[in-house]
């Protein structure tokens, strides 16, 4: 039987290659998203891949999204926890619901997804748990503290959960993209995605496929033994 894989932000971006890897790699994917409606009805006729919709920030959604998913395609095997979002400004002036938003999507959001297949995942013995984190997660961002806080506390996740779940055969890693050619890269002023990528000792940005390469490799069921561990992909822009 192939395997079931969850892409929460799975219709766009990072999310959307990391979706069409693990399809072409035939697993039976499901790709979710927030309100972009018109980007996921695009995603699924392009690809075939199952599309739904939910707010990761909410836990009773996450519940129900996963039953849904799991009605329509069988018990997930591999969650990516990669829906995420920002709202940059310097800390000083951050509102509460800026700070808010960013943590409850990038980080409440994969506790809440996490805690929908753990149960599953540990009655079968099996589970791949792959977190969306960020360079930015590991070294910190000017006009990011809600990022880099709700990306370095995916961190912290993935080594808890990775120790509670080892003995029943679910393995939970981080990946740690640094700057990569999404919309969401390109939402930051132009002069500002000049400087990042002048930082970068590759000279150039990253691509989706690079990034979906390295979750494709966690996901597979020989990589069983790695566990709570983060790869960066930086093009060396931060070594950890
Ligand atoms: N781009 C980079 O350079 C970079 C670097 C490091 C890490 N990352 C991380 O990689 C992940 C993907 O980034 P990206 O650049 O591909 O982003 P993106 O193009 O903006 O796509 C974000 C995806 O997440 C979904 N999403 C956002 N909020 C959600 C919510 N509350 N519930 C469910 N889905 C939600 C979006 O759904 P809709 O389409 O409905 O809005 C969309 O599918 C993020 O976690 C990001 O922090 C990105």
């Amino acid at each position: 039987m192939p395997k079931v894989a969850l892409v929460t932000g799975g219709t766009r971006g990072i999310g959307a290659a990391v979706s069409e890897a693990l399809h072409a790699a035939g697993y039976r994917v499901a790709a979710s998203y927030a309100g972009n409606v018109d980007a996921a009805h695009a995603f699924e006729s392009r690809t075939g891949i199952a599309t739904f919709r939910w707010d990761v920030a909410d836990f009773d959604a996450c519940q129900d999204g996963v039953k849904v998913v799991e009605e329509a395609l069988g018990p997930v095997d591999v969650l990516v926890n990669n829906a995420g979002i920002t709202r940059d400004r310097s800390a000083h002036k951050m509102s509460p619901q800026e700070w808010l938003a960013v943590i409850n999507t990038n980080l409440n959001g994969a506790f809440y997804m996490c805690n929908a297949v753990l149960g599953g995942m540990r009655a079968r013995r099996f589970g791949r748990i792959i977190n969306m984190s960020s360079i930015n997660g590991q070294k910190g961002q000017f006009g990011q503290a809600n990022y880099s806080a709700a990306k370095a506390g995916l961190l912290g996740l993935t080594r808890a959960l990775a120790q509670e779940s080892a003995k029943y055969g679910i393995t939970v890693n981080a990946v740690a993209p640094g700057h990569i050619d999404t919309e969401m890269l390109h939402a930051a002023p132009p002069q500002l995605v000049a400087a990042l990528k002048a930082q970068i000792p590759m000279d150039r940005l990253g691509t989706v496929e690079e990034v979906a390469h390295s979750v494709l490799f966690l996901a597979d069921e020989k990589a069983a033994f790695i566990t709570g561990s983060t790869i960066s992909i930086n093009g060396g822009n931060y070594f950890v």
